[in-house]
């Protein structure tokens, strides 16, 4: 017996936005050639070198089918917001735009954590007149500041939602505990952590979102290029499926569970087109518990 699943395409992003499963991140659609492999490390500061084949890249994942977009105030000082607005305002109807505020960047080396809730407001407004809207999808909470207390960080958010700026509010590396507390204060539709299918930390924030209706965006679902490379576990899955690396890693984390919404970061179109095809991917269990042991 195979055991074949086939996964779901779509979900409710906070119960009212029908998204399709494999989302965009851009992050990457910063800097030039010679980008750093780990664009967190930094610097993920100026705006693409070739910005009109930036502004393409967006408007062709959009036509190809990607119907969420993640993209921060942090990436390239607002230049990655810039580039969303440009490229997709006037926003088709079913097109969900997430951004995130909180991480201050007072040079290209720095992420420093600022989550006083005036500069979180103030980078919400920043935000809004970049994506050129008057309301933000899913406003995430890039980070916890620890020096600040979480509900006033919450707080924060939820004023811009009562002020009808938010739709809704995510959180990004959070546990369990920070996720329970922040849902004390406001509804929390999404969480964006790290996790891939062998990075396995925040199997329990997974398990947590699916059991609340909470759409959980794994960051990094490829392993920063690492899934989709040739050979190796997931490589010989792929072979077996007669789809590439890439798709395998997405599939397998569309098969974790419903609750997750994967956002692949590329420069390529071809690969955003591929991408989306992991949808249409189903893995036997037995795949799936083979790819599993890559996590251990
Ligand atoms: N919340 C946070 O703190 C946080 C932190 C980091 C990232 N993020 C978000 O997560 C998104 C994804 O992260 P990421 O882009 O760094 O990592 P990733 O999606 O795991 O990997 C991206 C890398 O994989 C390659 N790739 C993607 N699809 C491919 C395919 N089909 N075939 C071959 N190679 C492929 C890309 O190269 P090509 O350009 O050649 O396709 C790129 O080098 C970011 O864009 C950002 O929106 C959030």
């Amino acid at each position: 017996m195979t055991n074949t699943m086939v996964n779901a395409k779509t979900l409710n992003l906070g119960g009212d936005l029908s998204v399709r499963r494999i989302g965009l991140g851009t992050m990457r659609l910063a800097d030039g050639p010679g980008r750093p492999a780990d664009p967190t490390a930094a610097p993920v500061w100026t705006p693409p070198a070739d910005r009109d084949a930036a502004l393409a890249l967006l408007r062709e994942a959009v036509e190809l089918g990607v119907q969420l977009i993640d993209t921060a105030d942090a990436y390239a000082l607002g230049g990655g917001e810039e580039l969303v607005g440009e490229a997709l305002h006037p926003y088709r109807e079913d097109v969900v735009v997430a951004t995130k505020v909180r991480v201050a960047r007072p040079s290209a080396g720095e992420w420093v954590p600022l989550g006083h809730p005036a500069y979180l407001r103030q980078q919400a407004e920043l935000s809004l007149r970049r994506l050129r809207t008057d309301r933000i999808d899913l406003l995430q909470l890039h980070r916890v500041d620890p020096t600040v207390p979480l509900e006033d960080q919450i707080g924060a958010l939820k004023q811009l939602q009562d002020e009808g700026k938010v739709r809704h509010i995510g959180l990004s590396e959070v546990t369990v505990e920070q996720l329970e507390a922040a849902r004390a204060v406001a509804p929390i539709a999404a969480v964006q952590n790290l996790y891939n299918l062998a990075a396995r930390d925040h199997d329990l924030v997974v398990d947590y979102a699916e059991r609340h209706g909470i759409t959980f965006l794994p960051f990094f679902p490829v392993a920063m290029g690492a899934h989709a490379a040739p050979g190796g576990a997931v490589a010989e899955v792929a072979a077996e499926l007669g789809a590439t690396p890439a798709q395998t890693a997405l599939a397998w984390l569309l098969r974790r569970s419903p609750a997750l919404l994967p956002i692949p970061g590329t420069t390529s179109a071809a690969h955003v087109a591929e991408n989306l095809a992991a949808l249409d991917l189903a893995l036997t269990a037995d795949q799936t518990t083979r790819l599993n042991t890559l996590a251990a």
